[in-house]
């Protein structure tokens, strides 16, 4: 395998005879790959949370790369992976509030959003004097990051604006050649990307993405209410990017998604599939009925919730009706209810697909 790694940093696939870049996770496999990554490539790895699409952090054009393949606007700053604390020290400065974070939930899918030093490139954080560092619980992530030595920059392995990843063949459906490397670690755990919490003023911390850990979870380990930053509109111009991690259009899929509100019935017509919470149990249920899960435990729901909008927009359906569960929800369902909110949010603009 060696010999591609020259061959993929930016230039033409090499003729592998394959129709997939998916790659198990072997012993043998996680060092190639950290050697691509060193060489300056970039790859998909699996954290717990969604896929991410992983470069140097430290390597600027490693970085640009990420944003390039993403198509991410360059004013919507990267999140940073770390093996451990020392790293973590050596990117930022860790407030007593940032190092009772870590100590409770790293390992894990919280990121802590830092005074950034100046060892980042300014691509990296886009030109914000702040950075998201986090360290995965993944063990295929953590042995990664272990034999690569440095950390990386790993944004969710999708094009800007689209559904998360959930597996590594979500990530080969939307890169193809263009990201041969894709690191196999089974569907993720979690299924939601992490919570995003805001350290940098510590008279507010506030919560920028709701997750897999709740406001209320953060609040208790602090000993201060910590409450959640509502989503801002569209941009329309790129300042409104500077409070990234908030855009209200995102995680959405091509075909227009509508939202009903739980325990209700959507007026959906013929080809529109509707999708609830947990599973319709009556005795001639629609063909287009689906569920996001069987019992409506929210860890499940969350697990399934990108693999099915996924696969319903590749089905032809002409709207997605989703249940949501009601905004004021705590925890798991919060998230999910942010998420969904965030995938309708461009149809109720009226904005074009
Ligand atoms: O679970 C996750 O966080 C996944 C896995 C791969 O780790 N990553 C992820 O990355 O979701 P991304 O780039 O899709 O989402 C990170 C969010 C972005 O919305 C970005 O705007 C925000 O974090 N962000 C990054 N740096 C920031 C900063 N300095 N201040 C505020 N928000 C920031
Ligand atoms: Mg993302």
């Amino acid at each position: 395998m060696p010999q591609y790694v020259d061959q993929f940093c930016g230039k033409a696939p090499p003729h592998r005879g394959a129709s997939s870049f998916v790659y198990p996770a072997t012993p043998d496999n996680i060092v190639f790959f950290a050697e691509a990554l060193r060489r300056g490539c970039l790859v998909a790895m699996p954290t717990e949370t969604v896929y991410g699409l992983a470069g140097l952090a430290l390597d600027e054009s490693a970085c640009r790369r990420i944003f390039q393949i993403k198509g991410r606007p360059l004013l919507d700053p990267l999140i940073v992976h770390v093996e451990d604390l020392a790293w973590a020290n050596r990117l930022a400065s860790l407030t007593p509030e940032a190092e009772k974070l870590a100590a409770h939930f790293w390992p894990g899918p919280l990121t802590l959003i830092l005074r950034k030093k100046t060892v980042i490139p300014t691509i990296v954080t886009a030109g914000l004097d702040s950075v998201a560092l986090r360290i995965p619980r993944h063990p295929v992530a953590r042995s990664l990051l272990a034999a690569v030595g440095q950390p990386l920059a790993a944004p969710s392995a999708n094009p800007f604006g689209y559904v998360s990843p959930s597996t590594a063949q979500h990530v080969a459906d939307s890169f193809a050649s263009a990201l041969p490397f894709i690191l196999d670690g089974g569907p993720a755990e979690i299924g939601l990307e992490s919570t995003i919490v805001d350290l940098t003023n510590p008279a507010e911390v506030s919560i920028l993405r709701p997750g897999g850990i709740s406001a209320e979870a953060i609040g208790e380990v602090l000993g201060v209410p910590v409450g959640y930053r509502q989503p801002s509109p569209a941009p329309e111009n790129g300042l409104a990017l500077m409070a990234p991690g908030t855009l209200k259009r995102h995680y959405s899929p091509r075909t227009p998604l509508s939202l009903f509100d739980e325990g209700t019935r959507p007026p959906a017509q013929a080809m529109e599939a509707v999708v609830f919470l947990k599973a319709v149990r009556e005795q001639h249920p629609s063909p287009h009925f689906y569920w996001f899960s069987e019992s409506g435990d929210p860890g499940e729901i969350a697990r399934n919730l990108f693999a099915l909008l996924r696969r319903l927009d590749q089905a032809g359906h002409s709207r997605i009706w989703c249940e949501s569960p009601r905004e004021t929800a705590a925890g798991l369902t919060r998230a999910i209810s942010d998420r969904l909110s965030r995938a309708a949010a461009k149809n109720k603009a009226g904005g074009s697909k």
